[in-house]
């Protein structure tokens, strides 16, 4: 049996590819703190859906405490890592910092530092869409400058990437840093807009809307998601005279690829690469609900961007695999699992 540790396994995404993974036979090592950024009780649910499964071994436990992800490599010496576990979220990171340091920065050079003693085959990390920062070059490709943060959020996230640069070229693990773009679906985020949005539909309050609904956004379903990452952690970035891509190397794809020219370290977005309105991906909830949401338009958030759109030419030339969940199929599929499950843990949520 192959195995695989995945650090926030109780969040909204790892949640999703653990239950994958184990779908798919593998034994999965998962870590997670179950911090109270948003419901816990949610968090736990989760992991009581994964713990069906005995191929199972979930760790409660911070990150960033030194030697604790090294015993867990030690231990279990996984061949794919997933690193997953990061105080998310722009707004909450302009009121407090402290959070995203330890967890992003200090957590994942723990995670580093367990890889460089027990090197798995494949490193594969979390970053995000955010790190394009302001930038008006759509959509946007993994080569594209991406060096000046909006929030400290984002900034973890791209220090995060420069780590793994250093961490691959010095020790050789093979990294591929993962830029989600909005990830959405059942099991979701509670301090997310889209969670936000259904429970004021649902309870017929108002909504704020940012940048009076002038925002586009590239909308990707979980689901998608789960599926890139599989097939990308069968494609680890090879040695530089060695790309490792799923197809021959084309001119085309050379000229795209984010691939170090120094380390076994890439890049790779994964996004929906089809932006909508705000305004309509809004309208999408209030079709499947059947009820209006009102609106209170305000100025643009601090940290915040206009729109979001990823390139997806790489992830497809690595794995022959694009996004496909329409926003009306996915949001039909999450505000149908928020009416049966949710509703129990908003009681209990801090942020939703
Ligand atoms: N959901 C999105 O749209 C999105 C977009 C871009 C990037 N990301 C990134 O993807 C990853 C997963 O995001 P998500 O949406 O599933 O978030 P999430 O908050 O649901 O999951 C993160 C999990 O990590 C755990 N965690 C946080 N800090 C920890 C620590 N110090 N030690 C141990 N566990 C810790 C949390 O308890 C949580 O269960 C994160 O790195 C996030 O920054 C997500």
């Amino acid at each position: 049996m192959r195995t695989a540790l995945v650090t926030g396994h109780a969040g909204f995404i790892g949640f999703h590819l653990s239950r994958r993974l184990l779908n798919d036979g593998w034994r999965v090592i998962g870590v997670d703190d179950l911090n109270d950024y948003y419901a816990v009780s949610l968090k736990q649910q989760r992991l009581s859906l994964l713990a069906e499964n005995t191929a199972l071994t979930s760790v409660i436990a911070p990150i960033q405490q030194e030697q604790q992800l090294y015993h867990l490599f030690e231990e279990h010496r996984p061949e794919i890592v997933f690193h997953l576990a990061a105080q998310a979220g722009v707004r909450h990171s302009i009121t407090n910092p402290r959070s995203y340091f330890q967890s992003n920065l200090q957590g994942t050079f723990e995670l580093l530092e367990a890889a460089r003693a027990f090197p798995p085959q494949h490193l594969l990390m979390a970053s995000s869409s955010s790190v394009y920062g302001s930038s008006d070059r759509f959509p946007y490709g993994e080569t594209q400058r991406s060096d000046a943060p909006l929030s400290f959020y984002a900034a973890t996230k791209k220090s995060s990437e420069l780590m793994a640069h250093s961490y691959a070229h010095l020790y050789g693990t093979p990294i591929t840093m993962m830029r989600f773009f909005t990830v959405y679906g059942p099991w979701g985020r509670p301090d997310m807009a889209y969670m936000k949005f259904i429970k004021a539909a649902l309870a017929g309050d108002g909504i704020d809307v940012y940048n009076n609904g002038q925002m586009k956004r590239d909308f990707t379903f979980i689901d998608d998601v789960v599926e890139a990452m599989i097939r990308l952690a069968a494609v680890a970035p090879g040695a530089p005279a060695e790309p490792a891509l799923a197809s021959p190397p084309t001119t085309a794809a050379s000229s795209i690829d984010s691939l170090s020219p120094i380390a076994p370290h890439r890049v790779v977005n994964i996004g929906n690469s089809r932006p909508v309105e705000l305004m309509g991906f809004i309208a999408s909830i209030e079709t499947a609900i059947g009820r209006p949401i009102r609106r209170n338009f305000q100025p643009m958030a601090q940290g915040d961007v206009q729109m979001t759109w990823a390139d997806t030419a790489l992830l497809q030339h690595l794995t022959g695999f694009r996004p496909q969940v329409s926003v009306q199929d996915g949001v039909a599929a999450l505000v149908a699992w928020y009416l049966q499950d949710f509703s129990e843990h908003e009681v209990l949520s801090r942020t939703g």
